[in-house]
């Protein structure tokens, strides 16, 4: 990966993160299609964000061109859930490389930064949920030595 920078967001570029997660949303591949696009307010997603950033900014990277944003990860150190676990684990809840700019390391990038950071906060385990369809996604993951731990199931009753 040449010419591009991974970094943290900053705070006036809250606009750029938008229009990437709303691609995102979009993409066939990478999206889960129960997901409407829109159906979640852009304000409250920004405010989802804005926590990432205040509990440590490196939760929310971003791949910049020199020119704009082309990709970013967003990530949660510990995950909020009610029930103590055996162990805790970090969670990567997006990742998203605009298509002209794919197979370029970009999403390597991300991920190493990611992970270096997990580390240095001494964080065991991180997980990612990926649609079983997602190639180019889980073969990046496989890549890294991420292994399968849950498989969600589900039977459409209408058919
Ligand atoms: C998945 C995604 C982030 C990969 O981004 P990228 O910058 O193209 O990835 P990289 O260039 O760093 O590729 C790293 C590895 O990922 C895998 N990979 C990436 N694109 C692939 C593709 N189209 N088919 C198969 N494997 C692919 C390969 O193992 C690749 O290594 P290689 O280039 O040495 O073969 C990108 O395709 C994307 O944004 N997809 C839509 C959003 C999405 O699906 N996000 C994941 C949600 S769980």
């Amino acid at each position: 990966m040449t010419g591009y920078r991974i970094r943290s967001l900053k705070s006036d570029e809250m606009g750029q993160l938008t229009e990437l997660r709303t691609a995102f949303m979009q993409d066939p591949v990478g999206t889960n299609l129960e997901f409407v696009p829109d159906a979640q307010p852009t304000l409250r997603w920004q405010e989802y964000v804005r926590k990432h950033l205040e509990e440590d900014p490196r939760q929310v990277l971003v791949a910049d061109d020199g020119k704009r944003l082309v990709g970013y990860l967003l990530y949660k150190t510990r995950s909020d859930f009610p029930i103590t676990r055996r162990y805790p684990y970090a969670t990567i809840s997006d990742i998203y490389v605009m298509p002209g700019y794919r197979r370029r390391g970009m999403a390597t990038g991300l991920m190493e930064t990611c992970l270096r950071h997990l580390r240095e906060a001494g964080v065991t385990h991180v997980r990612i949920r990926v649609l079983a369809g997602n190639e180019p996604a889980t073969s990046l993951y496989k890549k890294f030595g991420f292994l399968t731990h849950e498989l969600i199931m589900e039977l459409e009753l209408s058919s």
